[in-house]
């Protein structure tokens, strides 16, 4: 697989985002609004697509250049998941993080990805709270002085 930080608006941010839009919003029949799309032009966009250039999956930064750095947008392909794609994606984002000195990083999972950031040793923090109607929790994970820990 082939791991790709891409500029906001060029051609493969925007079919990552239509692949992204049908993972995560399409089935809370919601779609991405302008103001949704406004706001990444100011985040790092992370794509994964195949050696036959099909994209499988990716994520976003914010705040790249704080020491608390958000993780968002987190999505593989249905048919995709459970294949490693997203710990591979998540290490490539601990990467960058840390190359712009970020301490820690966070991210708002969904209920239903508990699991899996639990797996990639992030630590739920505080109330859950509603986002896109669903109940969402904050998770942390401690990047300085961890670098081994999410290899797996
Ligand atoms: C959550 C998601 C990004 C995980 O990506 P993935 O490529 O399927 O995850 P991986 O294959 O890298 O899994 C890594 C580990 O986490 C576990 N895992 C993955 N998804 C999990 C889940 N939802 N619950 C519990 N554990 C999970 C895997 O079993 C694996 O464990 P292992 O190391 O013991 O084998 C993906 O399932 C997805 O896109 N889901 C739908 C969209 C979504 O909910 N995004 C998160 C928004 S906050």
């Amino acid at each position: 697989m082939i791991l790709h930080w891409t500029p906001f608006d060029s051609a493969l941010y925007h079919q990552s985002m239509k692949l992204r839009e049908k993972v995560l919003r399409h089935p809370l029949g919601m779609q991405f609004t302008k103001e949704d799309l406004a706001i990444e032009q100011h985040q790092k966009h992370l794509v994964v697509y195949s050696s036959q250039k099909e994209v499988m999956g990716g994520l976003s930064l914010v705040s790249l250049d704080e020491s608390l750095v958000k993780l968002r947008q987190m999505w593989v392909l249905p048919e995709y998941q459970g294949m490693g794609i997203g710990r591979t994606v998540v290490k490539e984002a601990h990467r960058l993080a840390r190359a712009h000195h970020a301490q820690e990083i966070y991210c708002h999972a969904r209920e239903n990805a508990i699991g899996f950031y639990e797996k990639m040793l992030y630590s739920q923090k505080g109330s859950p709270f509603l986002e896109v109607g669903l109940t969402h929790y904050v998770m942390r994970y401690r990047l300085a002085n961890n670098e081994e820990a999410v290899h797996g």
